[in-house]
């Protein structure tokens, strides 16, 4: 039986969010430039998009660019910001024949011009897709998310559009940048390192976490099916115990 035979169709995470990790290692490990890691990890990309567009899952939400990541060289980050906007060009056809709408999370602003208008140009076209919802978490850093929510929230505090005693989790995920996504129930990370690096804080609350030694550029469907697989081998407890689980 193949691994993905053996996947619950069933019991299949619902909001899958992955750390694409290890480009540069990757790289490094051949003797190539930082980039070409980057430009091969685009392959593991497609892999991963659709085999979770196969299997189904719902909502994949992939980490591409954190906040912290314009601290790096520039020609990386040009790089990279080329890179998305290429990407976006090449795999419309792709979203469009999948049936997959693509959605962004992150100070979606601070992007270059060209990037920041690629990308709307396919959130728009792909909008009305609705087999699979495709985040791409761009200049994302939860604190700035966080920070931004609370910045919202208390505006509308001082403007008496809310009272302070109505403010609950729910006031809350809808000022995220991940208001009309569910909660992460696989966390994903590549290359080994065991750190969330400013992902998703609050909405990985009860993910189950997956760490692989596997560098993004190798990774393909088949180390997607592992994953799944383990995590259909846990119990989701959310705090009761395993007899109320299981009477
Ligand atoms: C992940 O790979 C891609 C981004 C962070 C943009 P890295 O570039 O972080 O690769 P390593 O961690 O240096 O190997
Ligand atoms: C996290 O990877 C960000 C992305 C995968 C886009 P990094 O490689 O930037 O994380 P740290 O700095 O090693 O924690
Ligand atoms: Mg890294």
């Amino acid at each position: 039986m193949t691994l993905e035979d053996q996947i619950d169709k069933g019991r299949l995470p619902n909001h899958l969010a992955i750390i694409m990790d290890g480009n540069g290692r990757w790289a490094k490990q051949k003797g190539l430039f930082r980039t070409m890691g980057h430009e091969k990890g685009t392959t593991a990309v497609r892999e991963v998009v659709e085999a979770c567009a196969e299997l189904p899952i719902p909502y994949l939400t992939l980490y591409a660019f954190s906040t912290e990541n314009w601290n790096r060289p520039k020609l990386e980050v040009d790089t990279l910001m080329k890179l998305l906007v290429s990407s976006l060009k090449k795999e419309i056809k792709t979203l469009t024949d999948n049936h997959i709408r693509l959605n962004a999370i992150g100070n979606l602003n601070s992007l270059p011009k060209k990037a920041h208008s690629e990308l709307m140009d396919v959130m728009n076209k792909t909008k009305t897709n609705s087999r699979m919802t495709l985040t791409l978490a761009l200049s994302y850093g939860s604190r700035e998310e966080i920070t931004k929510t609370i910045k919202e929230i208390s505006l509308k505090v001082k403007n008496n559009l809310i009272s302070p005693s109505n403010i609950d989790e729910s006031v809350i995920n809808n000022h995220l940048y991940t208001h009309d996504l569910p909660d992460v129930d696989l966390l994903i990370r590549t290359s080994g390192e065991l750190r969330i690096s400013n992902f998703l804080l609050w909405q990985i609350a009860y993910a189950e976490l997956y760490f692989t030694e596997t560098l993004w550029p190798d990774y393909r469907k088949e180390n997607l099916y592992e994953a799944i697989l383990n995590y259909q081998n846990r119990e989701r407890r959310f705090g009761k115990t395993s007899e109320q689980l299981n009477p």
